[in-house]
């Protein structure tokens, strides 16, 4: 059996029938939290496993947990602008969250694959790609609880994988949280019609991942535990795409055609400029290598998301607006 933190959520979903696929039983620790799940039941009842409603930060939620093969720890606050006003919340699950988890593990002896993110490194090269080797420079208190989780992971007595995401997308992915990524707020958009907003110029880079490479990567790091050490894992798709390529690549998702690009002078505190895994170690370890494009994986959300019910426009326009109210967003100029 393999307990999953937030294996109710977007990518848990993914890594538990992976994980079902490949024989094992797995058990969902989540809170079912609101503003992730807009149907919890319906969450619950996609998870092919047990479910137990519990928070990673309290202690009790842990007890009568007993994963015979391993942990995986997905459970974490996700929003990188939302953390710069909810720190405590975000320090809470990510950094608490993060130390029961490892606790847990080392008292049933059983190794442990946790998310981080692409977070705790902070901006990154325009050019050159990301090493695990590199230090962390967390600019959001989300990277920076990301990293003092993975120090809480560090020096525990069973074998520990961290991954490192980029930015991950795919079907699954919540359509009426304004606190996750930039995609949505592009389906919201381009189904009431308005232009897509860039924050910008349109030259920020990220790397978009589909979500069903992520989990097949956890998968493999669940059967692979390693055995000198922690292993730190960078997950992505190794290439860089603009924000402006990214615009072009949810129009062609779309039936929309011709959709014009609104540039707002704002940048949002907590954001970066520049992202992209560098894969080098992914391959020395054997690991599978991601098979989808940034480009197929944005135009498969797309298409998903697009009939599927989701929140107005305006709730991202209401999210921006939040940040600015509390100062924690300024013009580029
Ligand atoms: C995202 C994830 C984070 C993950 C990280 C890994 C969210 C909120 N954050 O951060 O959990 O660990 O990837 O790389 O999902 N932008 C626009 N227009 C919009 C909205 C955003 O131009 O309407 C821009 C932003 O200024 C930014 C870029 O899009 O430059 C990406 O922003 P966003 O998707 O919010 O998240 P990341 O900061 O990349």
């Amino acid at each position: 059996m393999i307990l999953v933190t937030g294996g109710c959520g977007f990518i848990g979903q993914y890594v538990a029938r992976r994980l079902v696929a490949a024989g094992h039983e797995v058990v969902a620790l989540d809170s079912l939290l609101s503003q992730v799940h807009l149907d919890p039941d319906a969450s619950r009842a996609a998870f092919p496993g047990t479910v137990v409603v519990g928070d990673v930060a309290d202690p009790h939620a842990w007890a009568g947990l007993d994963p015979t093969d391993a942990l995986v720890h997905l459970a974490a606050e996700t929003g990188t602008g939302q953390s710069m006003y909810e720190v405590e919340r975000y320090r809470r699950v990510n950094v608490d969250g993060t130390r029961l988890a490892g606790a847990h593990a080392a008292r049933l002896g059983v190794p442990v694959v946790a998310l981080s993110s692409r977070a705790v490194y902070g901006d990154g090269d325009p050019v050159r790609a990301t090493t695990e080797d590199d230090p962390h420079r967390p600019v959001s208190v989300y990277g920076e609880t990301k990293s003092l989780g993975e120090a809480e992971l560090t020096g525990l007595p069973v074998p520990v994988t961290v991954i490192r995401p980029q930015n991950v997308v795919g079907p699954g992915q919540a359509l009426h949280n304004p606190y996750t990524g930039v995609l949505a707020a592009f389906v919201a958009r381009l189904r009431e019609d308005r232009p897509l907003t860039i924050y910008g110029d349109g030259s920020q880079t990220r790397d978009f991942m589909h979500v069903d490479d992520l989990a097949a990567l956890v998968a493999w790091c669940v059967g692979h535990p390693p055995v000198d050490g922690p292993r730190i894992l960078n997950a992505g798709s190794g290439t860089r795409t603009t924000l402006l390529q990214l615009a072009a690549y949810a129009v062609e998702g779309s039936p929309r055609e011709d959709v014009p690009v609104e540039h707002l002078d704002v940048t949002r505190a907590g954001d970066i400029e520049h992202a992209c895994a560098d894969l080098t170690r992914v391959r020395a370890v054997g690991a599978p290598e991601p098979a989808w494009s940034s480009r197929n994986a944005v135009v498969d959300f797309v298409r998903w998301a697009w009939d599927r019910p989701g929140a107005a426009s305006h709730t991202w326009d209401a999210a921006l607006e939040e940040l600015s109210s509390r100062g924690l967003t300024g013009g580029s100029g």
